[in-house]
């Protein structure tokens, strides 16, 4: 099928590189020139295994990436995977939703062939029927049906987005008219999973329950994992034994610092700000955020019972993205954290494998360092903050610190002398 994928953010250029992966022929539109140029090279704007591979298999064949919007005129799809970001109030701003529908209704003008436009971002529910389709229908000039309306949210971890396309748990297409359930569903042929077809709301509304029940999951072990810790009891030895209840399922009960990355905060926030628009009290999901902005000061208030004052100390900050296996900090834990520690005067020492750059435009002020060595060298202490996995083969490099005080936000660490945020 021909399609256009419009945005090549984390999920539009993996959406569209997966696809051109399955045969279709795609054109992706991204406004942003620089960015577009790169991706044209081959060159991913962040770090995701198996992406840039795709890219360079199918750039000069099924896959094209340009800047205007005139080029999805003669697909069959579009597909819109614009940002959704929080507002200052929590709520999400479909900004970039409404200036995507109305550029997808003005390039489709001419066009004589039924399109049906598809929202992949994350949108709250009714988002598509009351701000998509009328944005593009107002745009098209003309009602004579051609143009229908699916919601098809993605579920794509970061670090194994490619893996997750091709082996999803499921595929869900909310939809109004029969034809774009069809069309949509026809697109993943050849993945073997389930298709959950609902209506557009209920396909928007799973996105957020999805995340927010996740989130909960998280909290919720970090909550047990809080009292664990009081008691004398391994959180991990706990969850083991409630996660092989098939009900409740062993993942996303990790203890720690928090969750953090681009979807859970920001989705969680939005869900409670509709809830609260329309005159519901989400008290579970403001207690899943409390709990998590909790976590970080844990961190500190740990580090301030073991080593006192801050001002003037030395700590080495490991791990800086949100979770491994990115490059990507967005609301990573190790923020509120960098924070809580300039402001009490710490000397800070930072080391990710992949995360340093993306930190240094948020913290310029901090110190950076190539390697967990270098910023462990004559630390007072050490927080831990992503689950690399090259983290547990520390050891020696601790002995480097001034004084051997490492707190895990993560349980990575198989050194002695370590303590956990809640175990
Ligand atoms: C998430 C969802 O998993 C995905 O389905 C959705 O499409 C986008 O949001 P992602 O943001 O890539 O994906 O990260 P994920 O792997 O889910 O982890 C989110 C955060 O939760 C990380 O900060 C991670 O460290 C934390 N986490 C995860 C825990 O603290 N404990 C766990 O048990 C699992």
């Amino acid at each position: 099928m021909r399609i256009s994928i419009i945005g090549a953010g984390y999920v539009g250029l993996v959406t569209a590189a997966c696809f051109s992966e399955l045969g279709h022929e795609v054109h992706l539109v991204e406004i942003d020139r620089e960015k577009a140029g790169a991706i044209d090279r081959g060159i991913a704007p962040f770090h995701e295994p198996g992406l840039e591979a795709l890219l360079k298999k199918h750039l000069l064949r099924n896959l094209e990436i340009t800047c205007e919007y005139q080029e999805i005129a003669g697909s069959e799809c579009t597909f819109i995977c614009v940002g959704t970001p929080s507002s200052p109030d929590g709520s999400a701003d479909l900004c970039f939703i409404r200036s995507a529908a109305h550029s997808i209704g003005d390039a489709l003008k001419g066009e004589g062939d039924p399109h049906t436009v598809v929202v992949k971002s994350t949108v709250p529910p009714g988002t598509t029927r009351t701000v998509v389709a009328p944005a593009v229908m107002e745009a098209f000039g003309r009602q004579d049906g051609l143009i229908t309306f699916a919601m098809n949210p993605e579920f794509l971890r970061e670090g194994r987005a490619v893996e997750d396309f091709f082996h999803p748990d499921r595929i869900v297409i909310g939809y109004s008219e029969d034809i774009a359930c069809r069309k949509v569903a026809a697109l993943y042929d050849g993945i073997d999973a389930p298709i959950v077809t609902s209506g557009l709301e209920a396909a928007e509304m799973i996105k957020y329950a999805s995340n927010a029940f996740l989130a909960a999951k998280i909290s919720f072990s970090n909550e047990i994992g809080n009292i664990c810790k009081r008691l004398g009891i391994d959180v991990y030895e706990v969850m083991r034994g409630v996660g092989l209840d098939t009900r409740i399922s062993p993942q996303f009960l990790n203890a720690g610092a928090g969750f953090g990355g681009s979807c859970f905060p920001k989705d969680v926030s939005a869900l409670i700000h509709l809830a609260e628009s329309i005159g519901e009290e989400p008290r579970i999901l403001k207690s899943v955020m409390e709990v998590n902005e909790h976590q970080a000061f844990r961190m500190i208030t740990m580090l301030e019972s073991r080593i006192g004052d801050l001002c003037g100390k030395q700590v080495a900050v490991l791990g800086l993205a949100f979770k491994d296996n990115t490059d990507d900090v967005r609301d990573s834990r190790a923020i509120p954290v960098i924070s809580a520690l300039v402001d009490r005067g710490a000397v800070v020492r930072a080391f990710d494998p992949l995360a340093n750059t993306a930190m240094a435009r948020i913290f310029p002020g901090i110190n950076y360092y190539g390697s967990a060595e270098e910023a462990l060298t004559g630390a007072d202490a050490c927080l831990v903050m992503t689950e690399w996995p090259e983290f547990a083969q520390l050891e020696d490099e601790f002995d480097r610190m001034k004084s051997r005080v490492i707190i895990e936000g993560r349980r990575i660490l198989t050194c002695k002398e370590k303590e956990g945020i809640c175990w």
